[in-house]
């Protein structure tokens, strides 16, 4: 039968062509960001799959939701609700967190604690609704060390019921601030089976805007512009700052504070927001910098031209107040002074490493804004000789053993001190899930300017005081959002009863 068998030679070549096209075949290029307009009710298909980016003159494999980095930009009204359908095209399990949204708790995205995992090829369908205005963002849930890192975040842009909530700008943008680890050869690889960098957290060494080495915006003299600063790193803090350009602070991460502040940077903690506004009253290129202590980094530039509006739109100058939100905190401020519910200590232990920079003298930096010359002892340091702790002072529980329990509209204090005596003090970025608290104080400081929050930096040495709002009931978790710290235990549940 010489001629059958010519056809099966002719079908194993053409199977053989198949799979080789599949081999090399690299992942579609990532397309920018792009803002998806969600009406009440709508319902909206959200896929998370690999992407190729040129990350400094390198393709690089990343992941993306929908094929954009950063993931789309969901555009919701507060108050309404939207269905997302969510298809896991990745080769990992992973799920989808609605950072800072107070989602109903079977939606919150925490694997074995609010779902299983959502395994390669299969879905799941999150429905959300958006009590608060602000910015927000979504994450996996999953290794967020290499999941989040390669690409897998979005914003959510909540507009207030209220059309006259911020004061009218030219244009808004949102400013995605994040790293990456470029070694020689390409990206710094992660470990399958584990995180690495469990001592400090991965930073990166190149940063960006948006996934792009050298963003560039374009606006016209006279214009004013709107900035939703998020912090999307792994580790690194970033103080944001417009060459030239003072910045006026209208918002942190749930809206508006009680007054607007003329201020010269934002300092972000990974996952903090800000929302800012500047006029542009002078043409000229002007760079977006990360402005530490020790260093400047350029991580965009704005283009003003010459030609537009002669004057900006708004009196820039003078601040307003947020009287609606000042008097809805009546009942939070006169429990302000109130002894704390729960007080967590922020420590580490690690095992075969010898290293207390505390014993050699002196105070810690408050925050670090660099590996610095740590890098090698932290990218060895693994989940397994590292564990970071959130220890219940009271009971001496740590991590998942603290036990608290709130009632579904109390109001309760969380102090949480960071110990500049443990083997490694650092800054923390702690977020809370599912509910939003005000930063009542610092270092026994009253804050005089309250605003909604749900992430809060907390620099090493100090004690930070939260008033929560414990409004939605369900089992929420409060942990360190750098992701190595996480996957190195620093997390607790905290239980909301109805
Ligand atoms: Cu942005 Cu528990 O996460
Ligand atoms: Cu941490």
């Amino acid at each position: 039968m010489p001629c059958v068998h010519g056809d099966r030679v002719l079908v194993l070549l053409f199977l053989f062509s198949l799979a080789a096209g599949c081999v090399a075949r690299q992942a579609p290029d990532a397309r920018p960001m792009q803002a998806i307009d969600l009406a009440d009710g709508s319902v909206y298909s959200l896929t998370a799959s690999a992407v190729t980016q040129t990350m400094a003159g390198k393709p690089e494999t990343l992941y993306a939701y929908n094929g954009m980095l950063p993931g789309p930009l969901l555009k919701v009204r507060q108050g309404s609700r939207v269905s997302i359908d969510f298809r896991n095209s990745l080769p990992y399990d992973t799920t989808v967190h609605w950072h800072g949204v107070r989602v109903a708790h079977a939606f919150d995205g925490v694997p074995g604690v609010t779902q299983e995992p959502v395994k390669p090829g299969e879905t799941f369908r999150y429905e959300l609704s958006f009590p608060d205005e602000g910015i927000y963002w979504y994450h996996p849930h999953l290794r967020e060390d290499r999941q989040q890192e390669l690409g897998l975040y979005g914003a959510i842009l909540v507009e207030p019921r209220d059309p006259v909530y911020y004061n009218p700008v030219d244009r808004e943008e949102v400013l995605f601030l994040d790293d990456l680890l470029l070694e020689p050869g390409g990206m710094a690889g992660f470990n399958e089976d584990q995180a690495t960098h469990a001592l400090m957290g991965r930073y990166g060494n190149t940063l960006f805007v948006n996934w792009q080495n050298n963003y560039r915006l374009k606006a016209g003299k006279g214009q004013t512009l709107r900035f939703y600063l998020v912090n999307a790193a792994n580790a690194r803090p970033f103080h944001f700052t417009v060459e030239g350009h003072p910045l006026k602070l209208v918002g942190l991460d749930s809206g508006k504070p009680e007054r607007e502040a003329l201020v010269e940077g934002v300092v972000l903690g990974p996952s903090e927001r800000a929302i800012v506004e500047l006029a542009l009253e002078k043409a000229g290129s002007f760079k977006l910098l990360n402005a530490t202590p020790d260093a400047s980094y350029t991580l965009g530039v704005l283009e003003v031209e010459a030609a537009s509006a002669p004057t900006p739109a708004t009196d820039f100058s003078s601040p307003h107040a947020n009287p609606v939100l000042q008097s809805s905190l009546a009942p939070f401020k006169a429990l302000l002074d109130q002894q704390p519910d729960l007080e967590l200590e922020l420590d580490v232990e690690m095992q075969g490493m010898d290293m207390t920079p505390h014993a050699l003298g002196g105070a810690p930096e408050p925050i670090e804004w660099e590996e610095g010359r740590m890098a090698a002892m932290n990218s060895a340091s693994t989940p397994e000789n590292t564990k970071w702790i959130l220890r219940d002072r009271k009971t001496g529980k740590e991590n998942m053993d603290v036990r608290f329990e709130a009632r579904a509209g109390s109001i309760q204090k969380i102090r949480i001190h960071n110990l500049a005596t443990s083997a490694h003090p650092m800054q923390h970025p702690l977020h809370l899930h599912g509910n939003r608290f005000l930063v009542a104080s610092v270092d026994g400081k009253p804050n005089d300017n309250l605003a909604w929050k749900d992430s809060v930096l907390v620099p090493a040495g100090s004690t930070v005081d939260l008033l929560v709002d414990f409004s939605n009931p369900g089992q929420w978790m409060l942990h360190c959002h750098i992701p190595e710290h996480l996957e190195s235990g620093m997390m607790a549940l905290l239980e909301v009863r109805p």
